[in-house]
C-alpha cells in the first residue's frame, strides 16, 4: 500500500499530533506500506514525520490560502466573520488557489499513491480537487465542520468524493453524519497517544524556573492548563476558577503553553492573559511558562492537570495524554472530550466554562493526595487499555483496505 497524507499545517497542533500517531500506528503494524507526506508550511511536525521514515514534502500553501482564517482558527470556534467577507477573501484568493490545486496535482500524479489520507479541512477540498478520480480519499475530521458555515458547504459539496471519513470522537462523527448523511461512511476513531513518551515516570520540567517564580514550597500543588492560546480552551475560566480558591489554598496555577496560529483574533495574547490574572489578584499564584516542546516533562511536573475548553472539545488529545502521565485531570465534559474518561473515576468532568465548579473540583483535589493518586492511576490504566498505537492501527487499516478494494473492483475508466 502506497498512502499519501496532505496536511495544512507544519508544526505541530493537536490534528498534526494525532496523524504522527496514525503514521507511527502504520508503521509499525505494516512496515511493507509507503508512507508521503505532503505538508502546507515546514516545521517540527514535518521533522517528527521524517524521523518516522515518512517521505515527507513541503509544499507551501501562498499566503492567500493560509489567510483563509477558518481551519486555521482551530477548534469549533469556527468562522464567525461575515459570509460575505469571507467570500470576498476566497474571491481573492482564487487564483492562488488553483495555482496550488495543479501543482498538487502534479505531486500526487508523480507519488501515485492507493490512496490519500487528508488532515485538515482546507486539505479535504484541495484533496478532491487534485487527486485522480480513481484514487480513494480519505477524510479525517479533527474539529467540527458544522462550527464553520463556509467550510461546510464546501465539504458537503464534496462529500462524495471521500471514500470513507474518519472522525476523531463519536461526537465529531455524530456532527459529521448531521450534514454529510448516514450515506457518508463516517466512522469514529479515537486518537492514540505516545505511550512510551507519555508514561507516569521520567523527567519533569521545572516549571517555576520556566514561569520565572521561586520554587513553590514543601506541601505545595501544581495545576496546569497545558493548550495553545485559543480562546475556547478556558483560559479565563481557569484564572478565574484559580482566584475563586480560599487564600490559604496550597495551590499554584500554571498556564503552560503559547500562540500557535496564523490568524489573528482567535488566540489570546499571553499578555492579555497575565493582565488579566493581574486583575483578577493571581500574580503570585499563577505562572506563564510559555510554550513547553516536551510536553509529557510538562505533564509530570504538574499535581492535576486542568482541561477547561468553553466548547464542545472534539477530542482533547491532551486529556488523554495526561492520563497516559498518570495525573489526576480535571476536564471540561462535553463533545468528544466526555468519551475519553469515566467521570468520578478516572478524571473528574466539570461544565464548560463554570469557574466556580472548577474551583470546586480543584480544592477538593488539592485537598486530597490520595484520591489524586486514585485518579491518576485509574487514568493511566484506562489509557493504557484505550490510546494505544495497536488499536489506532487496527481500526484504520481496515479503511484503507476497503476504500483501495473498492478501487480495484471498479472497472477501470
Ligand atoms: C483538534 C481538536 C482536538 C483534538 C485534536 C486531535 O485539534 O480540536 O480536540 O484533540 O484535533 O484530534
Amino acid at each position: 500500500m502506497n498512502l499519501l497524507f496532505l496536511n495544512p499545517a507544519g508544526s505541530p497542533g493537536g490534528a498534526e499530533r494525532a496523524l504522527l500517531d496514525v503514521m507511527a500506528s502504520l508503521a509499525a503494524a505494516r512496515p511493507g506500506w509507503r508512507l508521503g507526506l505532503i505538508a502546507a508550511a515546514d516545521g517540527e511536525f514535518v521533522a517528527e514525520a521524517r524521523a518516522l521514515g515518512v517521505d515527507a514534502a513541503v509544499m507551501k500553501f501562498p499566503r492567500a490560502i493560509s489567510l483563509l482564517g477558518d481551519a486555521a482558527a482551530g477548534g469549533p470556534a469556527g468562522d464567525h466573520r461575515h459570509p460575505l467577507a469571507v467570500a470576498g477573501r476566497v474571491a481573492i484568493a482564487a487564483p492562488a488557489i488553483a495555482r496550488y490545486t495543479r501543482a498538487l496535482r502534479r505531486a500526487i500524479a508523480q507519488r501515485a499513491p492507493d490512496a490519500i489520507h487528508t488532515n485538515g479541512f482546507k486539505m479535504h477540498v484541495l484533496g478532491a480537487w487534485a487527486a485522480p478520480r480513481a484514487t480513494p480519499l480519505i477524510w479525517h475530521l479533527h474539529d467540527y465542520v458544522r462550527a464553520r458555515p463556509m467550510m461546510s458547504r464546501l465539504l458537503q459539496a464534496h462529500a462524495g468524493r471521500a471514500a470513507a471519513i474518519v472522525a476523531n470522537s463519536h461526537s465529531v462523527a455524530a456532527d459529521a453524519r448531521r450534514l454529510f448523511g448516514r450515506r457518508a461512511g463516517v466512522i469514529a476513531v479515537h486518537n492514540a497517544v505516545d505511550l512510551e513518551r507519555f508514561s507516569p515516570a521520567g523527567p519533569m520540567l521545572d516549571l517555576d524556573r520556566l514561569a520565572g517564580l521561586p520554587p513553590l514550597g514543601e506541601g505545595g500543588v501544581r495545576v496546569g492548563l497545558v493548550a495553545t492560546l485559543a480562546r475556547w480552551k478556558g483560559h479565563r475560566t481557569f484564572l478565574r476558577a484559580l482566584a475563586g480558591l480560599p487564600a490559604h489554598s496550597p495551590v499554584r496555577g500554571y498556564v503552560i503553553g503559547g500562540a500557535l496560529y496564523e490568524t489573528a483574533g482567535s488566540q489570546h495574547a499571553l499578555e492579555d492573559l497575565r493582565g488579566y490574572a493581574g486583575a483578577l489578584g493571581l500574580d503570585s499564584r499563577v505562572g506563564f511558562t510559555g510554550f513547553a516542546a516536551d510536553a509529557p516533562a510538562a505533564l509530570r511536573a504538574l499535581d492535576i492537570v486542568v482541561h477547561a475548553s468553553t466548547e464542545p472539545e472534539p477530542f482533547g488529545l491532551v486529556i488523554a495524554e495526561a492520563m497516559a502521565c498518570g495525573k489526576a485531570v480535571i476536564a471540561s465534559v462535553a463533545g468528544g472530550a466526555a468519551e475519553l474518561f469515566i467521570d468520578g473515576a478516572e478524571a473528574l468532568g466539570h461544565r464548560p466554562g463554570d469557574a466556580a465548579e472548577l474551583a470546586g473540583a480543584i480544592a477538593r483535589l488539592a485537598a486530597d493526595r490520595a484520591l489524586r493518586l486514585r485518579l491518576g492511576a485509574a487514568a493511566a490504566d484506562a489509557a493504557r487499555r484505550r490510546f494505544t498505537r495497536e488499536r489506532l492501527a487496527s481500526e484504520l487499516i481496515p479503511i484503507y483496505e476497503r476504500a483501495t478494494g473498492e478501487k480495484r473492483a471498479r472497472p477501470a475508466a
